[in-house]
């Protein structure tokens, strides 16, 4: 074990409150994401009901997911939901371009959509078609599915056997509009997204919260131009924003574009070069929420970091449309790591959703396509252990002596990562270990506040290569910690190499 640490959590000075949203998900229409992921058909022998697949509904609801955005990603773009409401036998096909160039027969569309958000007791976050769509047709989207009482499409929907509307509070004015979404400049989509926002109006208690499409990475010109664009409404009578948020994309990825690496087989070196490209997210986020500062500086303004995870090749064999990967206790330490920077980022970022919820890049759920065996991911195991942290008063992390550090690629990867928060008198504490080989100790000094009876989860494996398949389901799961004593107001840790361990009680 490397020599112990100490880190300072003050109990009782209550930080901004985490959203439960950061905890978000993601489902396109992309490979085995929605079809043969979520979806199986009412004539699939899986169990499921009206088609949606039940052990992937209880295991995400055993995960309390708050959100789930959909049906893109570079889908939503050229997506026309008229085509995908009405008789099965009746909706268009069209080809899903970006993802395979499959037949996309449109057997989910709306109302299963939103029927999938009932059975997983979710909001919906809809994002809305700009690339290829009119202002018309998200308009009248946003009516079919909002509005009360008696209008063109409030008859359609009832037509189409929902009689009551649905609540529906995220909406996104499309998605990566620099690429996948219409190859437009930040000038030319922030008028699109303003133009775009006024029609999707709020429809009695509906209250919509409108998602412009953000930058890539550190593209902070992007931002700045949406910020920008934000404030001259032009209009005197606009009283609200035209839209409450901007998004941000960011994948982790441990080689290039062309050659992202191996999901499974990866040396210590790449491991460390995919924390630290993991780390860059703390960065982008404070660079984002400084540029919107400069027009924003109450924080109004959202960031949501609607897209993020690993990207790595498609497993040997499989449609390179796809985006099928596996996930091992790498994975898990992004994840883990994510959501210590979401915690601190706070005061600005107000949901993030993982790219993709099942059977797509860093999924929590993987399927078997054959024998249809569902597989819990290394990174659905952070995301349960976390859950706590949702709604939770952030508390602030001081390490006065500092936290070691290790030279990754010239720049300092720090090797531990601690997060912390309070939710109706219980305490939850992060942590990740994210060295590759030796151990570590930590003291946690519980300033302000003392811990009563506390449970310690941890998550590891012998290798960071480590993963769950249909034969070893449980290859890395969490289990008891062993290795957590309180003594007085003093947590110490032991955290042994790669792992992730929470340690959670009543504040005493
Ligand atoms: O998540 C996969 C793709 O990545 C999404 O469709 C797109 O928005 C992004 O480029």
């Amino acid at each position: 074990s490397n020599d112990a640490v100490s880190a300072v959590i003050n109990v009782d000075i209550e930080g901004p409150q985490i959203s439960k949203h950061v905890y978000g998900h993601f489902a396109e229409h992309l490979g085995r994401c929605i079809y043969g992921g979520f979806y199986v058909g009412e004539d699939s022998d899986i169990p499921n009901v009206r088609g949606i697949r039940l052990d992937v509904v209880e295991a995400l609801r055993a995960l309390d997911i708050p959100n789930l955005r959909w049906p893109g990603g570079c889908f939503a773009d050229e997506y026309h939901w008229m085509d995908g409401i009405g008789p099965k036998e009746d909706r268009a096909v069209m080809i899903n371009t970006h993802w395979g160039g499959v037949e996309e027969d449109n057997s989910f569309g709306t109302h299963e959509f939103m029927d999938l958000c009932e059975l997983l007791e979710t909001e919906p976050y809809i994002a809305g078609n700009v690339g290829s769509g009119t202002v018309r047709e998200m308009s009248e989207w946003i009516e079919y599915l909002t509005r009360e009482g008696d209008s063109p499409m409030v008859r359609l929907r009832k037509a189409n056997g929902r009689e009551a509307p649905w609540k529906v509070k995220f909406w996104g004015l499309g998605n990566e509009p620099w690429g996948c979404g219409g190859n437009m400049n930040a000038e030319q989509y922030a008028l699109e997204a303003r133009k775009f926002a006024t029609y999707c109006r709020d429809y009695g208690d509906n209250k919509l919260y409108r998602i412009a499409a953000g930058a890539a990475d550190a593209d902070y010109q992007w931002t700045q131009k949406l910020m920008e664009q934000l404030g001259h409404l032009g209009c005197q009578r606009v009283e609200r924003k035209l839209y409450q948020a901007v998004s941000l994309h960011y994948y982790t990825i441990g080689g290039t574009w062309d050659k992202k690496g191996d999901a499974k087989e990866f040396s210590t070196d790449e491991y460390y070069t995919t924390m630290l490209k993991a780390l860059h997210t703390d960065e982008l986020l404070t660079g984002h929420s400084n540029v919107m500062d400069l027009y924003d500086p109450t924080k109004e303004i959202g960031i949501v970091m609607d897209e993020w995870g690993t990207w790595w090749d498609v497993e040997p064999g499989t449609n390179p449309g796809f985006l099928y990967q596996q996930n091992t206790m790498r994975d898990a330490l992004v994840a883990s790591l994510h959501f210590d920077i979401f915690h601190k980022h706070a005061d600005r970022l107000v949901m993030a959703n993982i790219a993709q919820t099942v059977n797509v890049l860093q999924a929590m759920i993987l399927t078997d396509p054959d024998s249809g065996a569902l597989v819990l991911t290394p990174t659905y195991h952070v995301f349960q252990m976390n859950k706590g942290h949702q709604d939770a008063a952030s508390l602030r992390v001081d390490a006065p002596a500092g936290l070691p550090t290790r030279e990754v690629d010239g720049k300092e990867l720090p090797t531990v990562s601690v997060s912390a928060s309070r939710k109706d008198g219980r305490l939850l504490v992060s942590l990740s270990n994210l060295d590759a080989e030796a151990g570590q100790d930590v003291e946690v000094d519980l300033r302000g506040g003392g811990l009563g009876e506390f449970e310690a989860l941890i998550l590891t494996a012998d290798s960071l290569q480590a993963h769950n398949t249909p034969e070893a389901l449980e290859a890395v799961a969490p289990r008891a910690h062993e290795g957590v004593k309180l003594e007085g107001s003093k947590l110490r840790v032991h955290l042994p190499a790669h792992s992730f361990v929470t340690v959670s009680g009543a504040l005493a």
